[in-house]
């Protein structure tokens, strides 16, 4: 038994699958935090390769805080919707915090999720873990979570140009068994955010989001901008607080099938339809 002390949904998502001779996918690294908990949980498994993709170039500060585990991990510069890897080629894909920075949302993860079976082998699995969504108009008392996440999808927008999407549960399963997954299972998380650590990245954000303010010189837009982002920071400031419990990660597993979805179309809750191409 595996005696890692990972985090719980780590530990799902690698419930019931061998791990010998594994070779595994993780789409993004991002800050590295996932790889590392990866790392640590599959450490001590023979034959074990890793991967790591992220399309932003790869730090030396990265590369040095993951380094430990370089007899099996290789980080590598990608875009998952064009993964340089044969077909076929992985047992499991693992995918962190990441579909929902897909620019586009449900029609970008369409693509994103057909490259993934594209690697995947057959009867490989993916594990898609994301954070619940925050924002719900119904949601009351739950001002902070949904102050967080209203504050990252304009820093996102503004920062790195993409759009977060909050990609719900039920959405994300039915897109995956329209590319062709089955067995699709999920399990929801609770989890603590420090504060500190999040007051940390929004300070270093605001600090580069100033000196991009800096050179606007429309002074409408620059107050529209002041507005929306300055004062959403000071709210999103003062509401912090020590530890906060935030709404769950949900982790969603699925089995690389054969046949495809007999839909014809597919509809999410925002009214979108989209008509299957196959
Ligand atoms: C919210 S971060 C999550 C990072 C990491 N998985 C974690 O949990 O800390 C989203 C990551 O997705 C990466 N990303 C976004 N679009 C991508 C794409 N098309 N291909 C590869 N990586 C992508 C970004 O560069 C970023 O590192």
């Amino acid at each position: 038994m595996n005696k890692s002390t990972a985090p719980e949904y780590i530990k799902y998502i690698f419930q019931g699958m061998t791990l010998n001779n594994a070779r595994i996918l993780e789409v993004a690294t991002g800050a590295g935090e996932h790889t590392a908990d990866i790392c640590d949980y599959v450490s001590q498994t023979k034959n074990i390769s890793l991967f790591s993709i992220d399309n932003h170039a790869i730090s030396f500060v990265l590369k040095k805080k993951l380094q430990q585990w370089n007899h099996f991990l290789t980080l590598q510069k990608m875009n998952m919707l064009n993964l340089g890897y044969p077909s076929n080629h992985f047992d499991i894909v693992s995918t962190h915090t990441t579909i929902e920075a897909l620019t586009n949302g449900p029609v970008t993860l369409i693509i994103a999720l057909n490259e993934l079976r594209r690697v995947l082998k057959k009867n490989g699995f993916v594990a898609i873990t994301s954070n619940y969504p925050f924002i719900k108009e119904t949601d009351v008392g739950n001002e902070w979570s949904k102050n967080r996440w209203l504050f990252t999808k304009i820093i996102a927008h503004l920062l790195y140009l993409t759009h977060y999407e909050e990609i719900y549960p039920a959405e994300l399963k039915k897109i995956l068994q329209y590319c062709g997954f089955g067995q699709v299972c999920m399990k929801k998380f609770q989890y603590h955010l420090k504060s500190s650590s999040f007051i940390k990245q929004m300070d270093l954000e605001m600090n580069f989001l100033n000196t991009l303010l800096k050179k606007v010189t429309d002074s409408a837009m620059k107050k529209k901008l002041k507005l929306e982002i300055v004062n959403k920071y000071e709210s999103c400031r003062r509401r912090l607080c020590p530890a906060v419990k935030l709404p769950a990660y949900y982790v969603v597993k699925a089995k690389k099938i054969s046949s495809r979805s007999d839909h014809s179309h597919l509809a999410f809750s925002d009214g979108m339809i989209l008509p299957l191409i196959r």
